[in-house]
């Protein structure tokens, strides 16, 4: 069986891990992989997670199994930190996920089992797992116009347009915010026209929430995802708690479906949950059960946003001690990033630059050009800005 086998491509992404652990150059600069990093390079355990999870480990009685669906608790705080408090929260249902590319994943199952015919619809570019993940859900897919890579600029009215030619019954996969890779969000009146686009074409909105508070902040950042709700008959949401609760390695997320009716939405839950079950039976729960703590009790959950708001304002001060660094060497051409939102921007240059900025100066980003700009820090703008500067 497997002497046929061909080894996969290495994930552009994770792939760079590897390689900038094994660099011994002194000074090397990791802006791959999107994870927060404070002032000291490190990706740090918040005190708001660590208090949750001293007080859940000397309290916890079992281990005993959760069920497919996960936590009922979690599942509904975090369904109310997404969709707010005036969600039309009986049309909702939810369950756990491993992260949210278990959600994308569980999600894309559930269109594969009801409409395998339907297109879903990428913003080019979009995070390279979410094609893998639509693919190996068997799901057809094709990518609509959303960044001109030249400026850094939203193709919104492309997109407006492409939307209009799907065919009603297709799906839309949209960043909630943040967008991954590019930092490219459409503002609140393209959000409006966006929606109308949806609506007047019947096309269900695939919507991913991985880097809520880290745009505009923790509520800003869902106005777009509360809008779709408001106004939509449906849409799926993968959300993930990797980021804004610095847990990325014990795999928290969820995935939701808004349906027309209560009875729909239950419906649509257990259809997730059986999604979980063939996939590995529940997710995870120590996680989770720290999120459902912290969001639960309200001390530690004010304690929490604030350390949410303190790493969004860090990546942006980053980002703009680069734009100014930047905007030293090619106002014009480096103008978009200040306005961009979120861990990540791609920076426009080729993939044989990028190359060149790892081989000759120890500098990693992804092969388009995107950065973590949480990776860096302010005193290295200037460095990495003549990096850039030296490959162009
Ligand atoms: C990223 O985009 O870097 C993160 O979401 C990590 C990942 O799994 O790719």
């Amino acid at each position: 069986m497997f002497q046929t086998m061909t080894a996969p491509p290495p994930d552009k992404i994770l792939s760079l891990s590897e390689l900038f652990r094994a660099d011994t150059r002194q000074g090397k600069l990791d802006l791959g992989v999107g994870v927060y990093k404070d002032p000291e390079g490190r990706t740090p355990i918040l005190p708001s997670v660590a208090t949750a999870e001293a007080a859940h480990v000397a309290t916890l009685q079992t281990k005993a199994y959760v069920g497919p669906g996960g936590d009922p608790r979690f599942v509904e705080l975090v369904r109310d930190l997404a969709f707010g408090s005036e969600a039309p929260v009986t049309r909702i249902g939810g369950v756990q996920t491993a992260g949210g590319a278990g959600a994308l994943r569980v999600l894309a199952g559930l269109i594969a089992q009801q409409a395998p015919e339907a297109v879903v619809h990428v913003p080019d570019p979009t995070w390279v797992n979410h094609h893998s993940v639509l693919a190996d859900a068997r799901l057809r897919t094709t990518s609509y116009r959303y960044l001109d890579a030249a400026s850094g600029q939203l193709r919104i009215e492309e997109m407006l347009s492409d939307i209009a030619a799907m065919a009603p019954g297709d799906v839309i996969l949209l960043h909630g915010c943040c967008h991954n890779p590019t930092g490219a969000d459409p503002v609140a009146e393209d959000w409006d026209r966006i929606i109308d686009a949806i609506a007047a074409r019947g096309v269900l909105p695939f919507v991913d929430l991985a880097y809520q508070g880290f745009g505009d902040g923790l509520e800003q950042d869902a106005a777009a995802l509360r809008k779709m709700a408001a106004r939509l008959p449906e849409l799926l949401l993968a959300y993930s708690c990797s980021k804004n609760f610095g847990i990325y390695r014990d795999r928290v997320g969820a995935a939701f479906v808004l349906s027309e009716t209560a009875e729909a939405a239950g419906i649509a839950k257990a259809q997730l949950g059986v999604r979980n079950r063939v996939a590995y039976s529940m997710p995870p729960d120590h996680g989770a059960a720290l999120v459902r703590d912290i969001l639960g009790t309200p001390e530690l959950a004010a304690q929490w946003r604030g350390e949410v708001e303190a790493m969004r304002r860090h990546v942006a001060s980053n980002r703009a001690a680069l734009a100014e660094a930047l905007a030293e060497i090619d106002a014009q051409r480096f103008a978009a990033l200040g306005t961009q939102k979120g861990m990540f921007s791609c920076l426009p240059i080729s993939a044989a630059q990028v190359d060149r900025l790892r081989d000759e100066q120890a500098i990693y980003m992804v092969s388009d050009g995107r950065i973590n700009l949480a990776g860096l820090d302010a005193a290295q703008a200037p460095v990495l800005a003549r990096a850039v500067a030296s490959v162009l």
